[in-house]
């Protein structure tokens, strides 16, 4: 009997171009991520890997259920929400930070008002510190928030610090350090052993080579 593909929840949008050179260095077929359709999952021609191709934030939810045996997450949505996961591979792909930033020249009061797409994050930053910081849950653009008026500061994901310098925001403090990450379902990792952990093992080497 033929095993069934290992199912691979990927992040649909920009992180795909940097995982599929890393992908290919460790012998993964990556012609259906960049399939020119709408299908939302897609098997590989050798028919070991089916990818399944949701929403960054969905990832990690998928794999903990084993509805995906495996998948690729940050490290932010990782941080957000607790995942029961295996986490093997740090693939050193999608870097960036996670920090608070305000309008260049502010003083952020002692009771702020932060605005960010990452609410329990924010929460426990500003509670070690302890400040009493006001969490505004927003979904993007995070960067408006101070300049029209909707909270002091922010916490959000700075890349290339493009967005923050356009908008005239400067960093005042790291709250994590940012990359992508191979997570896996416990059971699946044990279960699907012949195919996950040699998998494991080519990324590894991929990534130690890049
Ligand atoms: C992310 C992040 C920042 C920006 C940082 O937003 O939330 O806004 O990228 O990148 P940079 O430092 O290279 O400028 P994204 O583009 O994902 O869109 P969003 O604002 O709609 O969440």
């Amino acid at each position: 009997m033929t095993e069934r593909p290992l199912t691979m929840a990927v992040p649909k949008g920009r992180i795909l171009k940097v995982l599929a050179p890393l992908f290919e260095r460790a012998g993964i077929d990556t012609t259906p991520l960049f399939a020119d359709d709408r299908k939302l999952i897609r098997t590989t021609a050798d028919g070991r890997v089916s990818f399944v191709f949701l929403k960054p934030d969905d990832v990690p939810t998928y794999v903990e259920y084993g509805a995906a045996d495996v998948g690729i997450s940050g490290r932010d949505t990782l941080l957000e929400k607790s995942f029961d996961l295996y986490t093997p591979i740090d693939l050193g792909i999608g870097r960036c930070r996670l920090v608070v930033a305000a309008p260049e020249g502010r003083v952020i009061p002692v009771v702020p008002r932060i605005a960010t797409k990452f609410p329990r994050i924010a929460a426990e930053h500003f509670a070690k510190q302890g400040v009493q910081a006001e969490i505004i849950t927003v979904h993007g653009s995070v960067e408006i928030a101070p300049l029209v008026g909707l909270a002091h500061a922010i916490v959000d994901l700075v890349e290339t610090g493009a967005t923050l310098r356009e908008n005239h925001l400067d960093v005042r403090e790291i709250v994590a350090e940012v990359s992508t990450l191979f997570i896996a379902n416990r059971a699946s990792y044990k279960l699907r052993s012949d195919a996950i952990r040699p998998l494991v093992e080519r990324l590894r080497l991929a990534v130690a080579v890049s």
